[in-house]
């Protein structure tokens, strides 16, 4: 059975190094005898602060919030995925919105970012999502497909499969609003369809999604399991270790009931 994702996006939200060690002192302690086996959490911090990820306590992994398209070169400023791995990360947020929008990233640039990502076995998390404006319109469906296709096209099964697809409508991400149950459920049933078509419907049923966008560990079966989603991407939350440890353990519970064999029946 696949774990569940739990990915921290700390965005640009952690100000020193001392801070990023409260951070990491107060997850710490707030995980200190639980045990994540069947859920993986991500802390995705800013760059600079990745070597402060040491020692994190089990079941936490290593990310980074974006990479570039070229492995190496002259691209002052930018971070390649090669450099990400030798620095022992292991998961990568592409695609995000708020760099598709402040950072003008195409579908294309995703998608040259991801191809790269996955060579150098850095395991990409890539987000897709609608704004509000394009929601109103009803055009939910083609913007998704749009992105969706541009990502998938010419890879292979097994490429395809490495990716952890975040739907993150763009109008739910820090806003305290998030979409119904059944319009997440829309959106995974939407993307199966468009992964058979691509691969075939035993890949559609390999690629795990995510859902974020204001997620809270009060709704969070509502977003995630309730939805047919395979984990979450949590942003201002995410700041929080105790709420962090709180869904990680939400996630744990529901995977042990899963696992756990139906009871007998009075009868029997
Ligand atoms: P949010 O951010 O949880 O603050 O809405 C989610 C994200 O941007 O990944």
């Amino acid at each position: 059975m696949h774990p569940w994702y739990f990915i921290a996006n700390l965005k640009m939200n952690v100000l020193s190094r001392e801070e990023m060690r409260q951070y990491l002192s107060l997850l710490r302690r707030e995980a200190e005898g639980k045990n994540f086996s069947r859920v993986r959490g991500v802390i995705c911090p800013p760059v600079l602060y990745l070597s402060e990820l040491e020692h994190l306590p089990g079941g936490f992994h290593k990310g980074a919030q974006n990479a570039f398209f070229e492995k190496s070169g002259a691209y002052t400023g930018e971070i390649s995925p090669l450099m990400l791995k030798n620095d022992g990360v292991e998961y990568v947020i592409l695609g995000h919105s708020e760099r598709r929008l402040y950072g003008r990233e195409t579908n294309e640039e995703v998608k040259k970012k991801t191809l790269l990502a996955l060579k150098h076995h850095l395991r990409p998390v890539v987000c897709i999502g609608e704004t509000a404006e394009e929601r109103k319109k009803e055009k939910t469906e083609t913007v998704l497909e749009e992105q969706m296709k541009s990502l998938f096209e010419g890879l292979s099964k097994l490429q395809a499969e490495e990716i952890l697809l975040a739907y993150e409508p763009r109008w739910a991400i820090g806003a305290n609003i998030f979409p119904k149950t059944e319009e997440i459920l829309q959106v995974r049933v939407m993307a199966r369809k468009i992964l058979t078509e691509m691969f075939d419907a035993a890949l559609a049923l390999r690629v795990q999604m995510l859902y974020g966008g204001s997620v809270k560990s009060a709704f969070l079966p509502q977003v995630s399991w309730e939805a047919g989603m395979n984990g979450v991407i949590v942003g201002s939350e995410s700041l929080f270790p105790h709420e962090v440890v709180k869904m990680m353990s939400l996630f744990e519970e529901r995977a042990e009931k899963k696992s756990q064999p139906r009871s007998k029946s009075l009868k029997d």
